[in-house]
C-alpha cells in the first residue's frame, strides 16, 4: 500500500517538475510535496500506523522519494537559471561600435568667475580673504556700523529679521566689525559673501545676492590710498584704459563717502546703451572708515585710519558678461550657463 502510494507521489511530482516553466512554479511544487502540509510529509505522519518491522523499509523508501524529488527540483532550477542568464546575456549585447556618451564637464558659474577675478586682484595687492556669518546680530549689521535705529534699512520691509536682535545680514560691511574686533592691526582684507534683503525679484534685484567687502586699517591711511587702490582694481578688472571717478555720497559707516564710477568698457566713455549714454558705470561704494566705527572696535581714530569699500558681485558679473537680467544668474538654465 505504502509502497505504491510513494511510487505514485514520486511519479506525479517528477512529471509536474518536468512540465513546469518557472521558478515560482517549482517552488509551488516543492511546497505541495515537501512542505509542512505537503503530500510526502503527510505520508511520514502516517508512519505510526505502519507495522513496526516494516518501518525501516518504508522509512528508507520515503527518504529515497524525498531525495529524488529534491534532486530533480534542484537540477531543474539550475537549468532554468542558466537558461534565463543566456536569454539576458543575449538581450544585453553591447554594441562596442556605438558612439560613446559625451562626458558633460561643467564649468564655473559667472558669479564664481567674477568672485575669483576680484579675489585675485586683491590677493595680488596683499589682501587677506575672510568670511563672516550670514546670520548676524543687529549690532554687527547696523549699530556698530554707525547706522542709527531710525535708519530706513532697518525697516522690516528691507531686512529679514530672525528676532529683534538677529537678522540675515543686509551687507557684508558687518565683516568689518568682526575683523576689527579681533584686535590685530593693520588690516587689509576682503570679505566676499551672501547678503539678504527683502526685495522682490526683478531684472536688477534678488532677495539674496553677493557682495565683496574691503577694509584697510593702518596708520596714515588716507583718501589717496583709497583712490589709488580702487583705481588699480578697476584697471585690472576692466582693462588698463579704464578711468575712475568718485562722486560724493553718504554711508553711515564712512566719512567722507563716495561712489566710484568707471569709464564704460564697451564704448570707452563715448556713451552707449551699456552706460545709458553717460560714458560712466557705477560699480561700488566706498569711504574713509568713520571714527565712531573705529571707536566701537576699540581702535583709536587718532592713531589709526582706514578705508572701506563694497562691491556688488552680481553687478560685476552682469557687466563683464553683458548680461541684462540678474535672474539669469540664478535660474541654473544650462542653455544660458554654458555660454560662459
Ligand atoms: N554696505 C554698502 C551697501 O550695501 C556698500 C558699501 C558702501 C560698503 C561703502 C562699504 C563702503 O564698505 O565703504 O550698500
Amino acid at each position: 500500500m505504502m509502497k505504491e502510494k510513494l511510487q505514485s507521489i514520486r511519479e506525479k511530482a517528477l512529471a509536474q517538475i518536468n512540465s513546469s516553466d518557472s521558478l515560482e512554479k517549482l517552488n509551488e511544487i516543492r511546497v505541495a510535496y515537501l512542505g509542512k502540509k505537503g503530500e510526502l510529509t503527510e505520508v511520514l505522519k502516517g508512519m505510526k500506523d505502519v507495522a513496526a518491522e516494516e518501518r525501516p523499509v518504508v522509512g528508507q523508501l520515503v527518504n529515497d522519494t524525498r531525495t529524488a524529488i529534491e534532486e530533480m527540483l534542484e537540477a531543474t532550477r539550475n537549468k532554468m537559471a542558466k537558461k534565463m542568464r543566456e536569454v539576458q546575456m543575449e538581450r544585453e549585447v553591447i554594441d562596442v561600435t556605438l558612439p560613446a556618451k559625451k562626458n558633460l564637464i561643467g564649468h564655473s558659474h559667472p558669479n564664481t568667475v567674477a568672485l575669483e577675478t576680484v579675489e585675485n586682484i586683491f590677493v595680488g595687492m596683499g589682501y587677506e580673504v575672510v568670511e563672516g556669518p550670514e546670520v548676524e546680530y543687529d549690532y554687527y549689521n547696523f549699530e556698530a556700523l554707525n547706522i542709527p535705529a531710525n535708519h530706513p534699512a532697518k525697516d522690516e520691509q528691507d531686512t529679514f529679521y530672525i528676532n529683534s536682535e538677529i537678522l540675515l545680514r543686509t551687507q557684508t560691511s558687518s565683516t568689518q566689525i568682526h575683523e576689527m574686533e579681533k584686535g590685530r592691526l593693520p588690516i587689509r582684507m576682503i570679505a566676499p559673501g551672501r547678503v539678504y534683503r527683502s526685495d522682490e525679484v526683478d531684472a536688477t534685484h534678488s532677495p539674496c545676492f553677493h557682495q565683496v567687502e574691503g577694509l584697510v586699517v593702518d596708520k596714515n591711511i588716507t583718501f589717496a590710498d583709497l583712490k589709488g587702490t580702487l583705481a588699480e582694481f578697476a584697471r585690472e578688472l576692466f582693462g588698463p584704459e579704464t578711468k575712475v571717478k568718485f562722486r560724493p555720497h553718504h554711508f553711515p559707516f564712512t566719512e567722507p563717502s563716495a561712489e566710484m564710477d568707471v569709464t564704460c568698457f564697451k564704448c570707452g566713455g563715448k556713451g552707449c546703451r551699456m552706460c545709458k549714454g553717460s560714458g560712466w558705470i557705477e560699480i561700488l561704494g566706498c569711504g574713509m572708515v568713520h571714527p565712531n566705527v573705529l571707536r566701537k572696535c576699540n581702535i583709536d581714530p587718532e592713531e589709526y585710519t582706514g578705508f572701506a569699500f563694497g562691491v556688488g558681485l552680481e553687478r560685476i558679473a552682469l557687466l563683464k558678461y553683458e548680461i541684462d537680467d540678474m535672474r539669469l544668474l540664478y535660474e541654473n538654465d544650462a542653455r544660458f550657463l554654458k555660454q560662459f
